[in-house]
């Protein structure tokens, strides 16, 4: 049987607003990307996922939707997508968008009548509020001049759109037919286990991301994605879907990915679990038994860089801790979603100033919560301020870049052998040779305390989350190892592959 391309394949995340300025006003667009594709293609991953360039007033950077069927011109036009995706086929990468189903933005014309009063059930408006909370801290209600108020799960902004409304699906076949025509390969579903809410819209006593609550993941959901799946599956070209869903269990996650639905999900197991042996098996076991295509993800632009994370449990390791991970996740079955950075290093930006912070965490918690903006500061691609060639000419990007992005610049680590950059081109360039050789299953090996050994065919991958070296599998070859090797022993905080005697 034929692979699916999305089975294996390592997708990159472009978090569109700061990837690449081309138009010099400090804010990432399409050209941007476009001219960074050969970057892309050397780095050698397979897909980009691009976050919204939709219209947007931008009160959640583009997860606010005004208009589903066109690009805000900060980032370009509907004819720069265009070329973006002819461009990025012909430099053999595929092109997944993001679609914002839970809700729309405020100022998408079917909010705006409803504040008039016309097709409000197109929404979820009630004379009286319960006691759900934004997702980004306050109330999920706003009243609005008549008095009524209305459900936002996020900011005020964001609008929750009213699922039970047939209007509302049929529209959203209409988006999802509208970009399949423009070439797009997939589809990020945005907050994917939301859309329904229970009826009734019940107090609840825990509103987390739970599976099942009133608030998520609601057993109607699913017959939406079993309509999308057809949409996608009369396409030519194995279209595909992965869903943004945040489960307590891969039990609850697989439902989402039965054969009629969504071909991948998030699993943010991996993203969540400490620096250990015994949870780094845990997540890789229930994952790979119980979901069919399994994908792995250390960084995105909701969540501290994972460098980041792991300096924080443990301060100095994080950057050799990161690599190792990445090496890891990379072995593991499956495919695999970096975020733009992680390929340099970069680590959160934890001390950006109040006036530039522009995340609606930061906002609507009033300063209590940092917020994301700190994993979404502009790509260094050169060593020179004022942009470090994120943007042209003296353009200010518009997060504040710290002085130490010139040291992690594309620019300072290109060519230089043990440079984070140089390690994820080969350990990319490796994962694609072995690709047709190794199979999808893992075994696991017997592992020394704080390692974790597995094998797959040929490939053998060896982690050490301990505090001491460790020797070792018996090995014919070192393929890559994100540390240095010293007399048959892996140090603490490196991984290796190694090809099996
Ligand atoms: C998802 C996005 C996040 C956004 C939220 C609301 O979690 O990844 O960035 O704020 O949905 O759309």
């Amino acid at each position: 049987m034929d692979i699916p391309w999305w089975r294996d394949a390592v997708v990159y995340e472009i978090y569109v607003r700061s990837f690449a300025d081309a138009s010099g006003d400090g804010v990432g667009d399409l050209v941007g990307v476009r001219e960074r594709l050969p970057y892309l293609q050397r780095l050698g991953v397979d897909a980009i996922w691009l976050t919204p360039f939709y219209p947007s007033p931008m009160a959640d950077g583009g997860y606010d939707v005004a208009d589903y069927r066109g690009v805000d011109p900060l980032f370009g036009t509907l004819a720069d997508f265009e070329a973006l995706v002819t461009a990025a086929h012909e430099h053999g990468l595929r092109v997944i968008v993001d679609i914002v189903p839970n809700h729309s933005s405020s100022a998408h014309p079917w909010f705006q009548a409803a504040l008039k009063g016309e097709h409000r059930d197109r929404y979820i408006f009630r004379d009286t509020t319960n006691n759900w909370q934004s997702t980004f801290s306050g109330p999920a209600w706003t009243r609005v001049a008549d008095g009524q108020y209305y459900l936002h799960l996020f900011a005020p902004g964001q609008p929750d759109l009213n699922w039970r409304n047939p209007e509302v699906r049929a529209e959203f076949l209409d988006i999802l037919r509208f970009w399949l025509d423009r070439g797009v390969d997939g589809f990020r579903i945005d907050v994917a286990m939301g859309l329904y809410k229970a009826e009734g819209l019940p107090d609840v006593s825990d509103q987390s991301f739970k599976a099942v609550s009133p608030v998520w993941g609601q057993p109607e959901v699913h017959d939406v994605y079993r309509d999308w799946r057809r949409v996608l599956d009369s396409y030519p070209g194995e279209r595909m879907a992965v869903g943004e869903v945040w489960t307590d269990s891969s039990e609850d996650l697989a439902l989402y990915l039965r054969p009629d639905e969504l071909h991948q999900s998030f699993n943010f197991a991996w993203l969540q679990a400490p620096w250990s042996p015994t949870a780094f098996k845990k997540v890789i076991d229930d994952t790979v038994s119980t979901v069919r295509s399994a994908t792995w993800v250390l960084s995105n632009h909701d969540v501290v860089r994972h460098r980041t994370r792991y300096d924080a449990a443990d301060p100095g390791t994080g950057l050799a801790r990161a690599r190792a991970a990445l090496l890891t996740m990379l072995a593991l079955p499956g495919s695999a979603y970096l975020y733009q950075g992680e390929e340099l290093g970069l680590p959160e930006v934890t001390d950006l100033p109040d006036e530039a912070r522009q995340d609606p965490v930061f906002l609507q918690s009033k300063g209590e919560l940092p917020g994301r903006d700190g994993c979404r500061v502009p790509i260094p691609w050169t060593v020179d301020p004022p942009s470090h060639g994120f943007s042209p000419g003296g353009a200010e990007p518009w997060l504040p870049q710290p002085e130490t992005f010139a040291e992690l610049s594309v620019e300072k680590q290109e060519g230089v052998a043990d440079s984070t950059l140089e390690f994820y081109r080969r350990a990319l360039a490796c994962r694609r040779e072995l690709a047709g050789s190794i199979p999808y299953t893992l075994e696991w090996l017997k592992s020394p305390e704080g390692a974790l050994f597995f094998t797959r065919g040929p490939l053998i991958c060896a982690i050490n989350c301990g505090l001491r070296p460790v020797r070792l599998p018996a090995h014919d070859e070192v393929i890559l190892s994100t540390g240095a090797l010293k007399r048959g022993l892996l140090p603490p905080d490196t991984a290796v592959w190694l090809r099996r005697s």
